[in-house]
């Protein structure tokens, strides 16, 4: 189906965001790291620095962090220093899994999620669900797979100080929320997608569970045969 250029894609989920904003100003916002967002995190705080987006009551929820890293290496400072600081988003809105010791209940106190934004690891993860996390999982401290510490070697130079723990939001705390925007970004991704989305719902790939959620998008810059949602029948 209709495919985007990398930016197009960016854009469009940023005005999912910002509209949400729009709509109900104090949102709830689940948020991922990884190089898929950055061109989204572009366009929210460009945005935000022209005055178009009012952060002051919307609260913002990282997916996942990573267990005994440096601060610079944290998705809190990765989201710090790629969205918050362009915003007005208030400090004590700005919650990660790390800071708490129930983000479940914190979600839930907040209002739950409204919209949450998923990338997806090479091997089928959302946060850092691996392969095998169990359905039922709420936010949880997890062992990343060793390929997950392989893509994610950029910014610590070397695997052997690539972190191997990390707390996420689990799966069904992600499945709670009340509409999913899954992107993704690159040829490399496009079979992984591919059995995420038209094979079986299977924990051995985390992103195929969201196939049971009532309102998720599936939106990349590569073609794909088939669109997810599916497109509604044509009227007669
Ligand atoms: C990481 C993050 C995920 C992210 C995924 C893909 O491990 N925990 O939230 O979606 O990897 O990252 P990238 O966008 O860099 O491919």
């Amino acid at each position: 189906m209709s495919s985007y250029s990398y930016e197009e894609l960016c854009e469009r989920v940023a005005n999912a965001i910002a509209g949400q904003i729009k709509i109900k100003s104090d949102s709830c916002l689940g948020l991922p790291t990884g190089h898929t967002p950055l061109g989204v995190y572009r366009y929210l705080s460009e945005w935000s620095r022209q005055g178009r987006i009012d952060w002051s009551k919307a609260r913002c929820f990282a997916l996942d962090d990573y267990l005994g890293t440096s601060e610079e290496n944290t998705f809190h400072y990765y989201l710090e220093k790629n969205l918050y600081s362009h915003t007005n988003i208030r400090p004590e809105h700005k919650f990660n899994p790390c800071h708490t010791d129930d983000y479940d209940r914190l979600i839930a106190e907040q209002g739950g999620l409204d919209l949450t934004i998923l990338g997806i690891g090479g091997n089928g993860h959302i946060a850092f669900n691996e392969p095998g996390t169990i359905a039922a999982s709420w936010t949880h401290c997890t062992f990343l797979n060793q390929s997950t510490r392989v893509a994610n070697q950029d910014s610590f130079g070397e695997l052997a100080h690539v972190p191997t723990r990390g707390l996420t939001m689990g799966l069904a705390t992600i499945l709670q929320s009340r509409w999913i925007i899954l992107m993704a970004n690159g040829e490399k991704k496009k079979t992984i997608v591919e059995n995420a989305f038209r094979g079986p719902v299977t924990t051995d790939l985390p992103a195929s569970l969201l196939q049971k959620h009532p309102r998720t998008d599936v939106w990349t810059d590569f073609s794909l045969d088939f669109s997810f949602p599916a497109e509604s029948p044509a009227l007669v």
